[in-house]
């Protein structure tokens, strides 16, 4: 077979490895991939939003199926085009990345459905959003309502923080068109949590849980940033737990979906805060977490692709999907400054250092004359498998002390909330 995938992060690098194992694959090709994926697939330079570009490339090369990493071209209805060309690909289609796309919608899905989460009010205007703030008082989180990279989300210990925010995302338009819209939500207090899912509009087979460290700095200091670290499964999280999550958030969540005319096939992930009340949702995306993926897929024992085909095919419910009984951590290496502005171009130095059981997925880099350079804010995400969490902690800090490059930032205490 031929498969393509779109994107070019740490995410699909993780994905395109994962696929590069399975007997079935003939040939893999990526767009517009990395230097990293560039070892295992064929990259094809069309970045991820031209849709029409990468639907007559499939057709051209003759591709049996397609992926799709990141959520824009989701959102912007590559599933949608890709069908109507009778293409095959899985993945929701733009009425379903709704969920990711839309924090409102996917509120008002859960209200409707009585899927535990925030209590929350959405707002156009600033002077009501601001009223409602100053009512509720702090601790209170401030969201973007469209994609803003996992960025647009302000958890304000104070009320100052909070009018800073509604002031910069409404007033000053930090976010874009991403901030016209602020859903205001009660602060959810509790560990956090991950739960990556096959659904195919019915059937949902969970993965492992995952937890990522949004916040830059140790000890969860510092701005969110898209991820820093990752590490699964969780030891905390008991298949009990997992059970329960999918009976009480994920199956209605897919339920509702369907109810409302916009059945979701794809990967759904669930951002979870296990309260004392119960596991409550923060959000949803429409597709793997970046950097849940570099952790889950290389703990999965299933071909990939099988899961993808029986998703596409109908025949999920059948199949089943095996994990490993290991532990993985991933560890992301920064530019300096990220997730504010940042310096590209650096050398990157040792990544032949680095052998299995720990894998280096490219996230931001390019290739010069031979050289791998820093091409991004998220560099590297450096994943290593062991027998325990402990052994994988360890090995995935050895392995990130063999690459540096000038202002390589890491946090250095990802799975610790595990000890
Ligand atoms: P989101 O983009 O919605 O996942 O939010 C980014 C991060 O902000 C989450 O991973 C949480 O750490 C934090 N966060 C979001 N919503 C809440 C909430 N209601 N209560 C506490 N923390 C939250
Ligand atoms: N790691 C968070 C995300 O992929 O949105």
């Amino acid at each position: 077979m031929k498969v393509l995938v779109v994107g070019g992060g740490g995410r699909e690098h993780a994905i395109v490895w994962k696929l590069s194992k399975s007997p079935k694959i003939k040939q893999i090709y990526c767009a517009p991939g990395n230097p990293g994926i560039a070892e295992l697939a064929k990259c094809v330079s069309i970045s991820v939003s031209e849709i029409e570009k990468l639907a007559d490339f499939a057709k051209n090369e003759q591709i049996d199926f397609t992926f799709v990493g990141p959520e824009e071209p989701l959102s912007k209805g590559i599933v949608n085009y890709f069908k109507q060309q009778g293409l095959a690909i899985f993945g929701p289609t733009k009425e379903a990345a709704l969920i990711e796309g839309s924090k409102a919608f996917a509120k008002e899905l859960m209200m409707k459905y009585h899927i535990p989460t925030a209590k929350y009010a959405a707002f156009t205007n600033y002077d009501e959003a601001l009223a409602y703030v100053r009512s509720e008082g702090a601790p209170i989180v401030i969201k973007a309502d469209g994609l803003a990279a996992g960025k647009g989300v302000i958890v304000a210990k104070k009320l100052d923080e909070a009018e800073e925010a509604l002031n910069s995302m409404m007033k000053e338009v930090t976010f874009g068109s991403a901030g016209a819209r602020v859903v205001v939500e009660e602060f959810l207090e509790g560990e956090e949590m991950t739960l990556l899912a096959f659904v195919n509009g019915t059937t949902v087979k969970p993965m492992i849980p995952a937890q990522d460290h949004k916040p830059v700095y140790d000890g969860d200091k510092g701005p969110n940033t898209g991820g820093m670290g990752t590490y699964a499964p969780l030891p905390h999280i008991d298949s009990l737990m997992v059970e329960r999550i999918v009976q009480e958030i994920v199956q209605p969540t897919v339920r509702g979906m369907a109810l409302e005319g916009c059945p979701f096939e794809g990967i759904l992930y669930t951002g979870l805060m296990l309260t004392k009340e119960g596991p409550k949702v923060i959000e949803y995306n429409a597709r793997f977490g970046d950097p849940e993926t570099q952790v889950v897929l290389p703990l999965l024992e299933t071909d990939l692709l099988d899961i993808l085909l029986a998703s596409l095919s109908g025949e999920l419910e059948n199949l089943e999907v095996k994990w490993k009984n290991k532990s993985a951590v991933c560890v992301i290496m920064s530019s300096a400054g990220y997730p504010g502005p940042y310096k590209k171009g650096q050398v990157i130095n040792g990544l032949d250092q680095v052998s299995y059981p720990a894998i280096v997925f490219h996230a931001g880099t390019s290739e010069q004359q031979g050289e791998i350079l820093t091409n991004g804010g998220r560099v590297l995400g450096i994943t290593a498998i062991g027998d325990t969490l402990k052994e994988a902690r360890k090995l995935a800090y050895q392995s990130v002390e063999k690459i540096s490059f000038t202002g390589a930032h890491y946090r250095t205490d990802i799975s610790s909330r595990a000890f």
